[in-house]
């Protein structure tokens, strides 16, 4: 947390005046390193300078939120975790349950919510919403590391979403100005130092994300019984030798999606190692690279995806692109010569705009600090 975030002015004036209480925590853009965290693998998220913000007052014995962007009161009864369990109030009411479950001190506390995420657009705008009211009811501060399991819990336990911990970790542990190496088994988070003359500008295709929680469960499902069929914890632990020996057994469909975590968690790997050797000039092939296994072996894109990618590469300045985050919609990330930055992705959405008719978003970002208190202006 860089010392002193400030609370956006629509937030602090929807708090009132007087002492409070602000926190902020990010979201997030992989930069590589897809459907790999649930297998145990390795991802390279960046948090982002977007944020989500609670702002507010100590209460007694209930968690109340107002959001600024969505209709809406949510109190949830600390005592009991009783609240909400529709709309975004429902992933309130998890982490609360999820907190209490971990048995941690909590304090109550009534305030405003505001995002500058896109929700539900591919920048973990939940894992953001979870880890700012986590930090806004508790009592005393947690490891990052255990933060984000705790946040990950809720989502699978109380939302039914079987993700994996990247994102929660992501908005829990950013650093400004790295990317994060997460070993996704022991949690180890490395933080490797993102080039400054880059820029992280993530593109929006605007198409909503379909079916995406049933896909997303199935492809979890399909790597499970590839490791179960590899005779390995998880695939973390299998090498392409290992999945080739093994490949008369495994149904064709598993055999794709297993290709892509064990070859993706190796161009992670390579693209850290990039990044810290200084050379950028390896992530736009291990980018393009990852976005075909994703497309191909994991069935993960869409033509849309595909064509931000496309139109990217041929984009003066841009460095690397891919799509990111669980697919099926949602974003790409692209990696771009700060100069060119705000052009390439205007020229990029010109042209996404006359080939399909849709209206995409751009934002320029830089990675930035994790989730923490915030200051007022
Ligand atoms: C979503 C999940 C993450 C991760 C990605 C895909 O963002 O929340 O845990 O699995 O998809 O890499």
């Amino acid at each position: 947390m860089s010392p002193g975030a400030m609370v956006p002015s629509r937030v602090a004036a929807a708090a009132g005046p007087g002492a409070w209480l602000a926190f902020r925590a990010p979201g997030r853009a992989n930069l590589i390193g897809e459907h790999t965290d649930y297998n145990d693998g390795f991802v390279l998220p960046v948090a982002l300078d977007l944020a989500t913000w609670v702002c507010g007052r100590p209460a007694d014995g209930v968690l109340r939120l107002d959001s600024l962007d969505r209709p809406g009161t949510v109190e949830v009864d600390l005592a009991s975790g009783a609240g909400p369990d529709e709309s975004w109030g429902r992933y309130v009411t998890a982490v609360v349950r999820a907190l209490r479950d971990a048995g941690v001190a909590l304090r109550g506390f009534a305030g405003v919510l505001a995002s500058d995420l896109p929700l539900g657009g591919g920048l973990s705008s939940s894992a953001a919403l979870e880890l700012a009211v986590a930090r806004a009811v508790l009592a005393e501060e947690l490891p990052p590391a255990e933060l984000a399991r705790i946040c990950q819990r809720a989502e699978n336990h109380y939302v039914g979403m079987r993700v994996g911990v990247m994102d929660q970790l992501a908005s829990a542990a950013g650093r400004s100005g790295h990317a994060l190496l997460i070993d996704c088994r022991s949690l180890a988070v490395r933080p490797v130092p993102f080039p400054s003359a880059l820029r992280v500008v993530v593109l929006d295709s605007a198409v909503q994300r379909e079916l995406s929680d049933s896909a997303y469960n199935q492809r979890r499902a399909q790597c499970e019984q590839a490791a179960e069929i590899l005779g390995v914890a998880a695939l973390r632990d299998a090498d392409q030798a290992l999945l080739e020996r093994h490949r008369e057994r495994l149904d064709p469909v598993v055999y794709r999606r297993a290709r892509h975590v064990v070859t993706e968690n190796a161009r992670v790997l390579e693209a850290a190692a990039a990044l810290e050797a200084g050379a950028t000039a390896e992530l736009g092939p291990l980018f393009a690279a990852a976005h075909r296994s994703m497309a191909e072996d994991y069935e993960a894109s869409t033509p849309e995806l595909d064509l931000l990618v496309e139109l990217a590469a041929a984009t003066r300045g841009v460095a690397a692109a891919r799509l990111t985050g669980a697919g099926f919609g949602g974003c790409t990330v692209n990696l771009v010569e700060a100069a060119r930055a705000e052009q390439a992705g205007a020229e990029i959405l010109e042209r996404y705009r006359a080939a399909t008719g849709r209206q995409g978003r751009a934002w320029v970002c830089s990675p930035a600090d994790g989730a923490g208190p915030a200051e007022r202006r």
